[in-house]
């Protein structure tokens, strides 16, 4: 008997071949990214053939990308950054892995996770050699949305790294079975240049550098350009560098005047900003990036501009860019 073959798909069908929540489903045809699907003889909305095809290949998008969110200087957004956009990607069907690296440990917190005793962290994955990066991974109540937990204790792992066998290159080597597995990795750095930091930036093909008008200072960036410039000669290793304006005030004249000279300096290697909304510093204590908290607000717009962009990339930038 030849089994029937399915040529109507429902939201629900696709949705599950997508690998993503049939909410994001109805978001993108809201958008007019997709077809609008068609009523079949029972009223069910239904998805052609190739429509529904379209559609998963629009979401599994075959990117890969690791990107981490570094600047030595604090509090300039790095963490506000990976949530938000990692929330943005993931609204928009991504699977997303969000990597801390930071001892505060603020983006797990504000992704829900709190860590026991016995749980693991991205610890584990730096100084157990036999520790699977894998294990450490969490689910969160976003769907697509992934998280690799750091803990306090962290602060503690530069000593026990610094005399490990290729040192420079752990995190990379433990990441390495997890590239196919999402579609964006994003990692949250701490506020130094320290050797975990170098693990992130040889992790990843690019990285995003938040920087805030009012503490831009041309050292920082020099000192993570020659890092990344050392990364490149001894190891081998290209970074795309990109910076990403935070916490932008319209009314503030001065920091208009310093993003056009951080935009004369960085040219294209600037991406759009993002302003400064109170809603991203209630998203932490919501435990929700604002893709799913404020949808409409300011900044889950300003992020999402920044998703849009790389995912219609399909793939990092050129390393010269
Ligand atoms: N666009 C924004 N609008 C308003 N507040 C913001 C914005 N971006 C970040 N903040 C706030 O600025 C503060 C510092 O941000 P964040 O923690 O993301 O910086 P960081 O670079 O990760 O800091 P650290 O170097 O300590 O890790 C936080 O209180 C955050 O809520
Ligand atoms: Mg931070």
């Amino acid at each position: 008997m030849i089994r029937k073959i399915q040529n109507q798909f429902t939201i629900g069908d696709v949705a599950r071949m997508a690998g993503i929540d049939s909410r994001v489903l109805r978001t993108w045809e809201e958008r007019g990214e997709i077809p609008e699907a068609r009523r079949n003889g029972s009223n069910h909305r239904v998805y052609s053939f190739d429509e529904a095809r379209s559609i998963v290949r629009l979401s599994a998008g075959d990117q890969h990308r690791r990107i981490a969110i570094v600047n030595q200087k604090g509090g300039v957004g790095k963490t506000t950054t990976t949530f938000s956009l990692a929330g943005a990607l993931a609204a928009r069907g991504r699977k997303v892995l969000a990597i801390d690296l930071d001892p505060q440990a603020n983006l797990s917190a504000s992704l829900g996770i709190e860590l026991e005793d016995q749980d693991s962290s991205i610890e584990d994955v730096f100084v157990n050699d036999d520790f699977a990066a894998a294990d450490a991974v969490r689910t969160t109540r976003f769907p697509g949305l992934y998280c690799l937990p750091a803990r306090p204790r962290l602060a503690g792992v530069e000593i026990k790294i610094f005399d490990a066998f290729l040192r420079e290159t752990i995190l990379d080597r433990k990441l390495t079975p997890l590239h196919d597995e999402y579609d964006f990795i994003l990692i949250d750095c701490p506020p130094n240049l320290s050797l975990v930091t170098v693990n992130a930036l040889v992790s990843c093909q690019e990285a995003l550098v938040p920087i805030e008008a009012q503490t831009y200072s041309i050292k920082a960036i020099s000192d993570l350009t020659n890092t990344v410039a050392l990364i490149r000669s001894r190891l081998d290793r290209g970074i795309a560098l990109r910076f990403l304006p935070t916490k932008i005030d319209g009314r503030m004249k001065v920091a208009g005047e310093i993003l056009d000279a951080i935009r004369g300096g960085l040219k294209n290697r600037v991406l759009p900003s993002i302003r400064t909304d109170a809603n991203l510093v209630r998203c932490p204590m919501l435990r929700a990036p604002a893709a799913f908290a404020f949808p409409a607000s300011k900044g889950a717009r300003d992020y999402d501009r920044i998703a849009a962009l790389l995912v219609q990339e399909q793939g990092p930038p050129a390393v010269d860019a």
